[in-house]
């Protein structure tokens, strides 16, 4: 059972979910474009990612008696002055995603609605992984600056592939 206030917090968060999707699907693009197919591979598997998390939420609220309502998604920015600059916008994409998740488990403890926040709970500790795993990028983007290094982090970069939790 959804509140009506909670089914459309839930259904903002698939829709920021789609945004997210299309952002990294959007620098991929924009990796390619430049050359750096081993970022653009990265970022297509955190483009996979982010439809997985859309349809958590999508299959959570029809589930639960709501209706999953696609909105209007915004276009993504297309290019990025260096590598550097991607990842630390995708650093604070991931940034507002935690809060805007927090503010949900927020809504579900004022609303005592406990089967929201069993839900969340999965989103909020994936949360702490995405930052985790962006940061890290930014990190060592922020080490190799422009050099060889470059080419080396591509090369590491391209072997992620995004396979769905089983936990999930
Ligand atoms: Fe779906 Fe990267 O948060």
């Amino acid at each position: 059972m959804l509140s009506e206030k909670m089914e459309d917090a839930l259904n903002a968060q698939m829709n920021w979910e789609i945004y997210s999707a299309n952002l990294y699907l959007s620098m991929a693009s924009h990796f390619t474009h430049v050359g750096l197919s081993g970022f653009a591979t990265w970022m297509n598997a955190q483009y996979q990612e982010e439809m997985f998390h859309a349809m958590r939420f999508f299959n959570y609220i029809n589930g639960a008696g709501g209706h999953a309502k696609l909105g209007t998604i915004d276009a993504p920015q297309h290019d990025w002055k260096t590598p550097l600059a991607a990842f630390e916008d995708a650093l604070e994409h991931e940034q507002g995603v935690t809060s805007r998740i927090n503010d949900i488990a927020n809504l579900a403890v004022e609303e005592r609605n406990h089967a929201v926040g069993i839900f969340l709970q999965w989103f909020i500790s994936e949360q702490v992984e995405e930052e985790e795993s962006v940061s890290d990028v930014v990190g060592k983007l922020k080490l190799v600056g422009d050099g060889g290094g470059l080419f080396m982090l591509d090369r590491d970069l391209g072997t992620r592939v995004f396979t769905p939790p089983t936990n999930a």
